[in-house]
C-alpha cells in the first residue's frame, strides 16, 4: 500500500481518537508512524494497524475496513476532484473506476497495489462490479462505493455473494439503485 493511504487512515483515527488514539494504535502496531505518501509499504503493516485499532476500540475488522473506505471518498474528492466532475452520476463513476481512475493512479504511482474491476449488467438503475485481488479488501470495496454514493447522494442497495472469503476467487457486487 502506497503511504497516501496510510495518512488518510492517521487523519481517520485523528478524527475520532485524536493524536493519543493514533500514537497508542501505532504502539500497539510496533510502528514508528512515518510514512512517505509516495512510499510503498507493507500490505500487512497496514493490516497490523487495522488489526491494533480493532483491539483498542473493539469494532470488527470489517467494520473498520468498511469505514475506513468512506472516509476515504471525501479525501480523494479534496485531491483529486476531477475523477467526481467527470462522472455525471453514481453509476458512470463506479464504471470510471477500472476503466478511468486507477489506470491514471497506475500512472502516478506504478507499483500501486490495484484490484480489477470487470462490469456487467450495467443500466441506469443498477451495476454488476466484480472484484478481483490477492488482497482481498472487498469490505474496502464496500466503503468506497457507500461513500461514493454519499458523494453523488444516491440511495442504493448492494449484494455482495459470492466473495473471496468465502471461497470463491472474486466478489460480486451487484448494486441496485433505491430512489
Ligand atoms: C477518486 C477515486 C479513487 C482514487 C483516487 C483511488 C485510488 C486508489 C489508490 C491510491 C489505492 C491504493 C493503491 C496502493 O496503496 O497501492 C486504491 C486501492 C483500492 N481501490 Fe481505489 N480509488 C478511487 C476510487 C475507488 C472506488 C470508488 C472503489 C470501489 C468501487 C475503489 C476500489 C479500490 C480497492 C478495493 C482498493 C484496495 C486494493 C485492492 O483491493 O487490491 N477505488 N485506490
Ligand atoms: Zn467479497
Amino acid at each position: 500500500m502506497k503511504g497516501v493511504v496510510f495518512d488518510i487512515l492517521r487523519d481517520m483515527v485523528e478524527d475520532n481518537y485524536g493524536l493519543e488514539g493514533w500514537q497508542s494504535i501505532l504502539d500497539k502496531a510496533g510502528s514508528d508512524g512515518i510514512y512517505v505518501s509516495t512510499q510503498t509499504y507493507d500490505d500487512a503493516e497496514l493490516m497490523s494497524l487495522v488489526a491494533a485499532a480493532s483491539d483498542i476500540t473493539r469494532i470488527a475488522v470489517n467494520e473498520l475496513v468498511f469505514s475506513f473506505g468512506e472516509y476515504m471518498i471525501p479525501k480523494f474528492y479534496q485531491r483529486f476532484p476531477n475523477f467526481f466532475e467527470d462522472a455525471p452520476n453514481f453509476i458512470k463513476f463506479l464504471v470510471s473506476v477500472d476503466q478511468i481512475i486507477h489506470v491514471e493512479v497506475r500512472k502516478l504511482f506504478p507499483d500501486a497495489g490495484l484490484p480489477t474491476f470487470d462490469y456487467c449488467d450495467e443500466n441506469e438503475n443498477a451495476l454488476t462490479m466484480i472484484y478481483k485481488s490477492p488482497r482481498k479488501l472487498c469490505q474496502l470495496a464496500e466503503g468506497l462505493i457507500s461513500g461514493s454514493a454519499k458523494h453523488y447522494k444516491q440511495g442504493y442497495k448492494i449484494i455482495h455473494d459470492p466473495c473471496i472469503h468465502a471461497g470463491s476467487d472474486h466478489c460480486v457486487l451487484k448494486v441496485e439503485l433505491v430512489k
